[in-house]
């Protein structure tokens, strides 16, 4: 069960000829959201669904465009049989209508995105990715690890493994044979 239900966004209805596109989007693109999308790309690989998505991440900040992701991202991900292939990048405000569901990894990526992109229309595609932690939580945010050890990166991955899971069952109610 999801945390917040009444929060949840509508999925527009998805196939291999229309394939879902979502965006993970943290603060500098190296530590949660590449986790996140490297994650979402196993599950979907795993599953033989991997046509049916556009999975991608994005920094709201441009301090570490053109790095690979975190080297303690990269490492703790690896020994879970994942790996973290994105470039960083920035935000770019075409994003917001190309991107079916924005998930911004804690509420202040989810303000400065907000405060990115335009006002009407898009403003429902940005969603807090820990609305689908089936965990009870009482934080909302997928904590930033990047000044903290081993067991902080262990522990965002832990929490983004989970919620991926949820929100792969819930997208999959949305797709199309
Ligand atoms: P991320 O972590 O937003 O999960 O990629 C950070 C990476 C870099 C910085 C902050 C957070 N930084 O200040 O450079």
């Amino acid at each position: 069960m999801p945390t917040d239900s009444t929060n949840l966004p509508t999925i527009r209805s998805f196939s291999k000829d229309n394939p879902i596109r979502i965006m993970f989007v943290c603060l500098g693109n190296i530590c949660r959201s590449p986790t996140a999308e490297g994650i979402m790309q196993h599950i979907v690989n795993k599953k033989g669904l991997g046509a049916f998505y556009e999975i991608s991440s994005a920094g709201t900040a441009a301090y570490h465009e053109g790095e690979p992701a975190n080297s303690k991202s990269r490492y703790v991900a690896e020994g879970h049989g994942v790996k973290l292939l994105s470039t960083a990048q920035r935000v770019h405000s075409d994003d917001f209508e190309y991107y079916d569901l924005i998930l911004a990894m804690d509420q202040s990526n989810r303000d400065d995105l907000k405060s990115m992109g335009p006002k009407t229309k898009t403003s429902n595609k940005i969603v807090l990715f820990r609305t689908f932690d089936p965990k009870t939580i009482d934080d909302i945010d997928v904590p930033d690890p990047y000044y903290g050890g081993m067991q902080g990166f262990e522990n965002v991955f832990e929490i983004i493994h989970r919620t991926c899971e949820n929100f792969i069952t819930y997208l999959e109610n949305s797709r199309e044979a």
